[in-house]
């Protein structure tokens, strides 16, 4: 018998196969679900490293197999079993018969098939792997698009960061949940803190979520960069769903005499704003469009978290490097633009502007920062490292991190004042 863990891990890839975000349908699927908490890790670990794994293994699965004969039930039972004796510590021969097992009762014509193909795997695969680590060809060895590999290598190149295999290697690893304690909360007794933000820790069980809340360093880093760079005052944050930086930006402004205006386009998206903004009474929450909205002020600072391909966050998104494609990057790119347009207008002056994505690519990181120091001439940027004493490169005035480096999502940080 298939164990339950594995069903759920298989039904999981199955809703990611047909459009589903895989932190978004997990926690749906384990609160149905009777299993103990180290089987929900269980579940995690071989889905989504199944996910990220995904362009590797069709490469070995092609080797055994017509890749485009098979279902997506089948091809999927077939990454999950090799995931299992490549990357987890599961035996062999477990994970080729729990493989025919899971496929016997989803898919049962294909069992031979299956059975076929995991033998030849289990006996061939490692050998495989080692001929595909050892060629020129980096896509199957590191398990990611071709297109994503360039951006990425460019991006590296410009920042000084060192080769970009470390960073694709630290894309296909689980990262550890990170936590803020929204100040005035001090850090919980025994937390282990965080080296990018004074208010951040490795996560705990069992703390109050008023006062704390899960959040990566990176995203911590960039909001308390953009706070210190600011008067104080009134703070908008235009791009706020689901709300993160906005409550820690609310709880830094109710320490600093400010007031907070939360805007986000999708009224479900401002819920959890709202949600997570409870209790601040200098905060307020609008579901509107930040292009449109009837401002009532100018703002000491602007926080822009840019819609963008969230490239920065591979290691938490496993299967979103398979949904992006590059033809996405130009449509980004406008909105990027119309936001820091826009909010050039209504910046009070000595105001900031913080346009922050959660991705490195040069074309809406740097181009995006140039291309606004170029059409607003009123406006210069204020060097990260004015605020920050991290050890990034200090000879660029933007900020860029690295998830190799820094054990963060690869935030992008431009600061811009208003003359
Ligand atoms: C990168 S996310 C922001 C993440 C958020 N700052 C946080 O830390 O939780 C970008 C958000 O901007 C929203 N957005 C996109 N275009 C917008 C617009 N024109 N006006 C307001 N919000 C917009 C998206 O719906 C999305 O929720």
């Amino acid at each position: 018998m298939v164990t339950e863990s594995r069903k759920l891990a298989y039904q999981l890839l199955m809703h990611v196969e047909a459009g589903a975000y895989a932190n978004i349908k997990l926690p749906q699927l384990l609160k149905k679900s009777n299993l103990s908490k180290q089987d929900r890790g269980f579940v995690q670990e071989l889905a989504y490293g199944t996910l990220r794994m995904k362009i590797q293994h069709d490469a070995l699965i092609g080797e055994v197999t017509e890749i485009k004969k098979l279902e997506t039930s089948v091809l999927n039972i077939l990454r999950m079993g090799l995931h299992e004796f490549l990357n987890m510590r599961t035996e062999t021969h477990a994970a080729v018969d729990q493989a025919v097992e899971l496929c016997k009762a989803e898919a049962p014509k294909a069992a031979g098939l299956v059975n076929a193909c995991m033998r030849k795997l289990s006996s061939n695969a490692e050998q495989w792997l080692e001929e595909l680590n050892s060629g020129e060809d980096k896509v199957a060895t590191f398990a990611h698009p071709k297109w994503i590999i360039d951006a990425l290598s460019a991006s590296r190149e410009m920042d000084t960061a060192g080769d970009v295999e470390a960073l694709l290697i630290e894309n296909n690893k689980s990262p550890k949940p990170q936590m803020v304690a929204l100040p005035p909360n001090p850090l919980p007794e025994n937390s282990i803190s965080l080296p990018l933000s004074e208010f951040g820790f490795e996560s705990m069980d069992g703390l109050d979520l008023t006062n704390y809340r899960y959040q990566d360093q990176g995203s911590q880093l960039v909001t308390q960069i953009a706070a210190k760079a600011a008067p104080n005052g009134n703070w908008l944050d235009m791009c706020a769903g689901p709300g993160g930086k906005a409550s820690l930006l609310a709880a830094i402004a109710s320490q600093r005499d400010s007031s907070l205006t939360a805007i986000e386009l999708y009224p479900k998206r401002a819920d959890m704003v709202r949600h997570g903004l409870k209790g601040f009474a200098n905060a307020k929450v609008f579901a509107s469009d930040a292009l449109t909205f009837d401002y009532q002020s100018d703002y000491e600072l602007i926080l822009i978290d840019a819609p963008c391909t969230g490239l920065g966050a591979l290691r938490r998104k496993p299967e979103s490097r398979h949904n992006k494609h590059p033809g996405q990057i130009q449509e980004l790119n406008e909105i990027q633009r119309n936001l820091l347009s826009k909010a050039s207008t209504i910046t009070a002056k000595g105001g900031v502007i913080a346009y922050v994505t959660c991705s490195p690519l040069i074309e809406e990181t740097t181009s995006i920062a140039r291309w606004f120091l170029d059409n607003h001439p009123d406006y210069e940027i204020l060097p990260w490292s004015d605020y920050s004493d991290i050890s990034a490169n200090k000879n660029r005035s933007t900020l860029q991190l690295w998830s190799d480096r820094d054990n963060a999502d690869c935030m992008f940080l431009a600061l811009f004042q208003k003359q």
